[in-house]
C-alpha cells in the first residue's frame, strides 16, 4: 500500500519506528514530518495526511502524537476519513472490521514499540466486514454532509 505518515513532536519517535516497519513489510511510504522531537504543532501535520487521504492520494494514513487523541481529532474533520485511535490488538482489528478506519492513530508515549508493531500489522491486514458495518457508515456519510453542506446542526440524529 501507499501510505502517509506523520507525526508531532510527542510522536516523533513512535512515527520513525512505524515507518521502518512499514519499509520493511514492502509498503510504499509518504513521510509529511515532523523530522525531528522539537516542539511543533499537531493539527499541522494530522491535516497533511488526512488530506492526501481524503483526496485519494494514498491509500491509508498513520497518525502518532504524544496520546493519539489530537491527531485523531483533527483528522476525523476531514470527508471521507475514519481515524481511529488505537491501544491494542483489539481495538486495532475491530477499527478494520466494524470502521473501515483509513486513518491509524496511535500515542508515542503510550504504546511500546512492541505493542505498536503488533497494532499495525493488524489493522494493515484485517478487512471491512461490510453488512449491518456498511449501513452504519452510510449514516456517518449522510451525517456529515447535512453538517457540512446543509448546516444541519439542528437534526437530532
Ligand atoms: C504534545 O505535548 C501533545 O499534546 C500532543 O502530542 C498530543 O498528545 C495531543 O493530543
Amino acid at each position: 500500500m501507499r501510505i502517509a505518515l506523520a507525526s508531532d513532536h510527542g510522536g516523533y519517535r513512535l512515527k520513525e519506528f512505524v515507518k521502518s516497519l512499514l519499509q520493511s513489510l514492502g509498503h510504499e511510504v509518504l513521510d509529511f514530518g515532523t523530522h525531528s522531537e522539537e516542539s511543533v504543532d499537531y493539527p499541522e501535520y494530522a491535516a497533511k495526511v488526512a488530506r492526501a487521504v481524503a483526496r485519494g492520494e494514498v491509500d491509508r494514513g498513520i497518525l502518532c502524537c504524544g496520546t493519539g487523541i489530537g491527531m485523531s481529532i483533527v483528522a476525523n474533520r476531514f470527508p471521507n476519513i475514519r481515524a481511529t485511535l488505537c491501544h491494542d490488538e483489539y481495538t486495532a482489528r475491530m477499527s478494520r472490521l466494524h470502521n473501515d478506519s483509513n486513518v491509524l492513530c496511535m500515542g508515542g508515549r503510550v504504546l511500546s514499540p512492541d505493542k505498536a508493531e503488533a497494532i499495525v500489522k493488524i489493522w494493515l491486514t484485517e478487512k471491512f466486514e461490510g453488512g449491518r458495518h456498511a449501513r452504519r457508515l452510510s449514516k456517518l456519510e449522510e451525517i456529515e454532509k447535512a453538517v457540512c453542506e446543509e448546516g444541519g446542526l439542528d437534526e437530532a440524529s
